[in-house]
Parts: C-alpha cells; sequence; structure tokens
C-alpha cells in the first residue's frame, strides 16, 4: 500500500467561492436583495432536487438543457427519476401551483441559489453557477414587463455597472409562432444545402432555435428568414408596443432584437437579455420572458407568469472588471494577547464588544505558538480591523487596555490606554463616529450593525 494521500480537487466547472470574493458576493446579493424588496417581491426558497419530468415539461424535450444538460439521477432508495435543477422558473412555478399560491391574487417572488448544467465550462460558463431570478405570477399587462425590466437597469446602477444593454423581442402566442413556423420550415427546406446538421436536426423539431444558430455560413441565411415580428396579431402586438411605451417614457435604452429567441421552450410574447461586451463570449448576465401558458400545463389555472435570471459569476466579473476593489475587512476588533492571564481577560472583553455589534477576531495560537506582540499585530493588520485592542502584562496589572487605531495615516500615535470596563464605550464611540468621514464606496462593507 501507498503512503501518498490522494488529493480531491473540485468538480470540473464546479468552483469554490473563496473568502477573498466573498465580500463582493455578500455585496451583490444585498443590494439585489434590496432592490426586489423595493419593488415588493418576497423571497422564495424551492429545492435543488425535483423529479426528472417537471423540466422536461417546463423547459421543454428538445432544449439542449434537457436534451444533454441535465443531471439527472435515480435514487437508489427508491427508484426515482430526479434531477439537480437546471434553472429556477420550473420549480417556483411547481411551488405556486402546488401551494395554490396564486388564489388570492398576483405573486411577486424572488430567488437566488445553485443551478447544474452539464456544460463545456469556459469561462462565465459553468456546471454549478448562481442565479438570482425573480417570477411575477398573475400579471398579464406589459407593466409587470417593464417594471422586471426597470429593477433590473436600477440594480445595475446600485452596482455602479454601465456597459450592460438591453436586447428585447416579442416571440408572440402559439398560433402565432406555429404559422410562422410553417413559414420557417418551408423557408429553411428550401435552403437545404446551407443547413447543418444540427439545423437538420431541429428543421422540424424546433426550427425557432435554428435562427439562434452561431454557424458563420448560416449567418445570410438566418437573416433573410422569416421574422417571428411580422407575425404578431393585433394582442401580441398591442403588448409588445405598450412594454416599449413605458420604457421609452422612462429613459429604459433597448434594442429591438427580432433573432433573440431563448433556448428554454416555455416562452411567449416578451424576452429579453441584459448583455455586455466586457466578458468575452458569455456576455448575457441577465436573461428572460414571459410564460403565460407555463402554469395550465402543470395543472393549474390558467394563470400568466413572467421573470429573469441573471447569472451571478458573470456580474461579480463585471463588477471585478468595472467597480472600484472592495476592501475585504475581516472585523472591526483585533485582540492582541500575552500570557494566560491577559488571555482569559481578552475572551471576556472580547464577548462584551461583540455584544455592543461590533465585529471582533480574537487572536488564537497556532501550530507555531501563540505568536509574539509584534506577529499578533501583523495579522491585525492584515485583518483590515480598525482597531486592535491589546493585553499584555502591564495593562492586566493596571486593569486597562491598550487600544491602537490601525487604519488612521498616523497610526503610530494613536495609541491610547483606556480603562478595561471603558473599552467597549471608547471602542464603539470611535467606530460609529469613524463611519461619518468613512472613505471610499457607498456599499463598502461596514462592520457596525447598531
Ligand atoms: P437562462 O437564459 O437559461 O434562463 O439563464 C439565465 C442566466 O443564467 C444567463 O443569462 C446567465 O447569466 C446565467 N447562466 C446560465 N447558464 C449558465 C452557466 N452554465 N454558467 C454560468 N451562468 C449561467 C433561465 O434560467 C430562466 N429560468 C430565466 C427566467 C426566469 N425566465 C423566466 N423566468
Amino acid at each position: 500500500m501507498s503512503d501518498k494521500k490522494e488529493k480531491f480537487v473540485a468538480i470540473k466547472g464546479m468552483n469554490d467561492i473563496l473568502p477573498a470574493d466573498a465580500p463582493l458576493w455578500e455585496l451583490f446579493e444585498n443590494t439585489a436583495e434590496s432592490v426586489l424588496k423595493s419593488y415588493g417581491y418576497q423571497k422564495i426558497v424551492t429545492p435543488i432536487v425535483e423529479e426528472t419530468g417537471l423540466f422536461a415539461r417546463a423547459i421543454g424535450a428538445v432544449t439542449d438543457i434537457v436534451e444533454k444538460e441535465m443531471y439527472s439521477f435515480t435514487d437508489s432508495m427508491n427508484g426515482d427519476q430526479l434531477t439537480l435543477r437546471p434553472e429556477g422558473t420550473a420549480g417556483v412555478v411547481r411551488a405556486v401551483v402546488e401551494h395554490n399560491m396564486a388564489y388570492d391574487g398576483p405573486k411577486r417572488l424572488w430567488y437566488k441559489g445553485p443551478m447544474f448544467r452539464h456544460e463545456r465550462p469556459q469561462r462565465g460558463r459553468y456546471r454549478q453557477f448562481f442565479q438570482f431570478g425573480a417570477e411575477a405570477i398573475g400579471f398579464s399587462g406589459p407593466d409587470i414587463d417593464a417594471e422586471l425590466i426597470m429593477l433590473c437597469r436600477r440594480l445595475w446602477d446600485d452596482l455602479g455597472l454601465d456597459e450592460i444593454r438591453l436586447e428585447l423581442n416579442s416571440i408572440g402566442n402559439a398560433e402565432e409562432r406555429q404559422r410562422h413556423r410553417a413559414d420557417l420550415i418551408a423557408y429553411f427546406e428550401a435552403n437545404m444545402d446551407v443547413l447543418d446538421a444540427e439545423a437538420k436536426r431541429r428543421l422540424h423539431a424546433n426550427p425557432l432555435r435554428i435562427l439562434d444558430t452561431k454557424n458563420p455560413a448560416m449567418q445570410d441565411l438566418v437573416n433573410a428568414a422569416p421574422k417571428l415580428l411580422d407575425y404578431l396579431g393585433e394582442e401580441s402586438l398591442a403588448h409588445f408596443n405598450g412594454l416599449k411605451q413605458i420604457l421609452d417614457a422612462n429613459n429604459v435604452q433597448y434594442t429591438v432584437n427580432p433573432r433573440l429567441v431563448r433556448g428554454l421552450d416555455y416562452y411567449n410574447r416578451t424576452v429579453f437579455e441584459w448583455v455586455t461586451d466586457a466578458l468575452g463570449a458569455q456576455g448575457t448576465v441577465c436573461a428572460g420572458g414571459r410564460y403565460d401558458p407555463l402554469i395550465e400545463t402543470f395543472g393549474g389555472k390558467p394563470t400568466p407568469g413572467i421573470g429573469f435570471a441573471m447569472g451571478i459569476e458573470r456580474l461579480i466579473e463585471l463588477m471585478k472588471a468595472q467597480g472600484e476593489p472592495a476592501e475585504p475587512s475581516q472585523c472591526d476588533v483585533y485582540m492582541v494577547h500575552q500570557g494566560d492571564e491577559a488571555r482569559i481577560k481578552a475572551f471576556i472583553l472580547a464577548e462584551r464588544i461583540r455584544d455592543a455589534g461590533l465585529d471582533v477576531v480574537l487572536h488564537c495560537a497556532t501550530p507555531a505558538g501563540a505568536g509574539s506582540f509584534k506577529s499578533q499585530m501583523k495579522k491585525a493588520d492584515a485583518s483590515g480591523a480598525a482597531f486592535a485592542v491589546i493585553l499584555g502584562e502591564d495593562e492586566v496589572a493596571n486593569d486597562t487596555v491598550a487600544i491602537k487605531a490601525l487604519r488612521e495615516a498616523d497610526a503610530a500615535a494613536q495609541q491610547n490606554t483606556v480603562a478595561f470596563d471603558e473599552a467597549v464605550d471608547y471602542l464603539v464611540d470611535q467606530i460609529v463616529s469613524g463611519h461619518d468621514h468613512d472613505h471610499g464606496h457607498d456599499h463598502e462593507h461596514v462592520h457596525y450593525h447598531p
């Protein structure tokens, strides 16, 4: 037997989010949650695992996701066919129908969490990724479409992201798509020699998706193909125009992209994507649309729906590329101590400081030992704390602590001796008043929770 221990690594395409990135994730999630809250959306959490059939029915059997990207497995306990959710809408709609949530009127919902798709990993495309999404159930007019789009814009503004543009389309209703589809198939059949193998396979199952092809040899063909927008009836047109009117009145810039069709089958009428050029090939940071027929296909009463989902990894990348670097600070106060008695007093004081609402890291011994004052002070500096609280033999003897400001330009001069029992008030005073002239970003992670 070999002595060598096997090293494990994470599954390909599934990422660790390390503490260095955690402040940005927190900033994104807190900002997104407060924007959603400011529009009256409520949180919903659904399971990560659902029956496989749920996704096939909601997303469509002839889609990339259902055909080849789902992590599906048989529950070895009972033989159930289960799938790790590839997206959030199917589960939310299942929950809305199961709990009869729309019976007393429409609902505005949001969710966040990991999704799983067995895609080829590359920058911005992962096998486990996080989405932040919203679903508005039971609203039929274009006003809710505009609201969802405008709350995205507010989020980009709040995060300081300005290189995201909006693409918009209407894919009409089932009959309109049916008429377009017949003409589209006839058009492609007349040009069979230009179609690639994938397009030929999709020709009768899902011809709309051919319009989404990246194949350069097919671009002229798809550009000249019959446009779904030209097949919209009066009601669908009125809906689309109503949406554009609200967006125009609110100064929301957009491009109508007649080739925007989306990769999931549940959509009708409004579809949209927020896209950036700053991230390379995977530039869609948020996508969504209306799915009016979906709830009925789950056995619910006919109830319209619309929503979107954002790819959090992509937005974090964009924040890194565009935003100010967030200075991660671990705590407000770092406790430095030397000697057994000092350690006991440091523990007691650290608990009292936390009771007052501040974040405290207490120096603890490592295999290298308890650490000299000097090495502990280095750790205090690296922690990003505003203050080091120091307890040594002298302080224990005099019932005092030394408190050193670590973030002031003249930090060397800023060390004060304070009575042990007054240390908490002193720190709270300093940190609360210090925030008035806080430097930097609005959303900087602030460690004081009054
Ligand atoms: P989707 O377009 O499949 O739509 O995904 C939404 C967003 O999730 C994408 O625009 C992208 O930012 C992110 N995303 C998707 N796949 C990956 C991946 N493999 N790696 C990283 N990020 C990814 C939906 O999921 C719909 N449920 C959206 C929706 C909600 N429509 C109506 N309501």
